[in-house]
């Protein structure tokens, strides 16, 4: 009898620590709900659906990220493949996947030097012509996702990392305007979505954060819509600006009357395998970013990275030899950056 009480017991204790946290409880501590405790709107990812066949990363996603922003399809190049023949097909199961799963989806982008359609560079424009190009994009894709986007990343990195404008179809063709014309469409097409600029290395003071502040006056001086700017955050661990470099940026910006977003945060190592020490300074590096923006209160509302496990990170392919960037290891444990961001968030 007793050997069979005993029996029982050892057999429930297998049994709870067996059983995996059905995923309701784990969303009640996820670094979601972390983040809405503490006053933010959420913390998302950025992330591709050809990856929500893979059931455990799903699994993650699903459980600790309160919105979803797509890494490709919603770009120009998938949009509007031919011009004036628009395409939302992969953008639509997006965004159904997303307000099927409740979550809120981060529309990205219009306007970029990258991902736009090979129709562009394959003819000649005026500045009259590319503008109507452009708009006629913008204003159409926007009115195709009015009301289901939180935010608009309107146009993505104008800026050389010296501040000065980065030469691309769209300025080379248009001129600065290209930026003014651009929030124009998008505000006239949906009133209410968020709109931001977004540019990486604009998180501490230095001549391309200025550009960008510049531009921020700029744009409301002519009484043209912006909300927010977005800072991406890429970092390499340990030459992350450090937290009070990110709050002196942060207020600078929100000094404009602009919010601010970390909208692609992610903190790689330039050599690997990481040391357990390099492990402990990518925690503080991730924190640094999470800790600046909890101290900008309101005008910071939200935080998101650019894919969370290092199965699908942008960065090995992009920066050879590089990597481990993310708050998972690609088996999907996490790594101490994610405990590191979820204590600054509650304290
Ligand atoms: C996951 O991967 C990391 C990095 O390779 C490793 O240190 C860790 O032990 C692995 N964890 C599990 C549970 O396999």
């Amino acid at each position: 009898m007793q050997f069979e009480v005993i029996t029982a017991f050892i057999c429930l204790a297998w049994l709870a620590k067996a059983t995996p946290v059905p995923l309701e409880e784990r969303a009640s501590s996820s670094l979601n709900s972390i983040a809405v405790a503490a006053g933010k709107k959420f913390f998302g990812t950025a992330t591709n659906q050809d990856q929500f066949n893979d059931a455990s990363y799903v699994d993650v996603m699903l459980a600790q990220f309160g919105s979803l922003t797509p890494a490709n399809v919603q770009k120009w190049q998938y949009t509007e493949p031919s011009q004036g023949s628009y395409d939302y097909s992969q953008g639509d199961s997006f965004a159904s996947y997303a307000a099927e799963n409740g979550k809120i989806l981060c529309c990205d982008n219009l306007v970029w030097y990258q991902q736009y359609p090979s129709w562009i560079d394959s003819q000649s424009w005026t500045a009259e012509s590319l503008s109507e190009v452009m708009t006629n994009h913008i204003t159409s894709e926007v009115s195709h996702y009015k009301g289901k986007c939180y935010s608009w990343n309107v146009v993505n990195e104008a800026f050389n990392d010296d501040g000065t404008w980065r030469e691309n179809v769209f300025y080379n063709t248009i001129g600065e305007d290209y930026i003014a014309q651009s929030f124009a469409a998008a505000a006239a097409a949906d009133p209410n979505a968020i709109l931001y600029y977004n540019d990486y290395n604009i998180e501490s003071p230095g001549a391309k954060a200025t550009a960008v502040e510049n531009l921020i006056s700029s744009l409301k001086s002519q009484g043209i819509k912006i909300d927010a700017v977005g800072l991406e955050s890429h970092f390499i661990v340990g030459e992350t600006p450090s937290l009070s470099q990110q709050q002196q940026q942060m207020q600078a910006y929100a000094n404009l009357g602009v919010d601010v977003f970390v909208t692609e945060l992610d903190v790689r190592f330039s050599s690997l395998p990481p040391t357990e020490q390099g492990l402990q300074q990518q925690s503080e590096d991730y924190q640094a970013s999470v800790g600046a923006c909890a101290a900008l209160g309101s005008k910071c509302p939200a935080i998101s990275v650019w894919d969370f496990d290092d199965t699908y990170s942008w960065i090995p392919s992009t920066f050879s030899g590089q990597g481990d960037a993310d708050l998972y290891w690609a088996n999907l444990t996490a790594k101490p950056a994610l405990a590191g961001i979820e204590s600054v968030l509650v304290a």
